[in-house]
């Protein structure tokens, strides 16, 4: 049987962990399988290239990367393999986040990053997204995320209370 992809979860520091766990809940929910991994693309540049070197070997279909402030580690992981990358800013004490947003997604053209939200809100977008990356070849994720589509949509009241 031909195994399901994975989804790679990455990010620069500890500190995001708060943020990303979300991510890994969604994706708990859709039954996508993924891998979790702290790499700083400034503070363990080696451990980041020795990750990019193996990660398309290792059946993964999309990284997710959350990063703050300067933010580099998603265009740094986007110019060493050619797997989908999709950047979630983390919020920054001192701007608020604004500084990773605009890093992630000022990448120069050539190298691609699809950018999310700030925060939890697109660390929860990020792994509906890279579900649907998966969802391309796989029937299964597929039918359960147009299940967890339906339920939201039922979920919306047509009045106010
Ligand atoms: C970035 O620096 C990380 O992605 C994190 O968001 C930020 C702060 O890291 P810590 O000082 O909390 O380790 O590399």
């Amino acid at each position: 049987m031909k195994k399901s992809k994975k989804v790679s979860i990455i990010m620069g520091s500890q500190s995001d962990y708060k943020t990303m766990k979300h991510c890994q809940n969604v994706l708990k929910i859709l039954g996508v399988s993924f891998e979790t991994k702290i790499i700083s693309a400034h503070r363990t540049p080696h451990r980041m290239f020795l990750y990019a070197k193996k990660v398309e070997k290792n059946n993964i279909a999309v990284i997710i990367a959350g990063a703050g402030g300067s933010a580099h580690l998603p265009g740094m992981i986007a110019s060493l393999c050619s797997l989908p990358v999709l950047g979630v800013p983390i919020e920054s004490k001192k701007l608020k986040g604004l500084d990773s947003v605009l890093s992630i997604v000022q990448m120069p053209k050539g190298i691609p990053v699809g950018t999310l939200a700030i925060g939890e809100n697109g660390a929860i977008n990020a792994a509906l997204l890279a579900t649907s990356i998966v969802a391309n070849t796989d029937n299964k994720i597929k039918k359960k995320l147009n299940q967890w589509r339906t339920k939201q949509t039922l979920s919306v009241k047509k009045k106010p209370k």
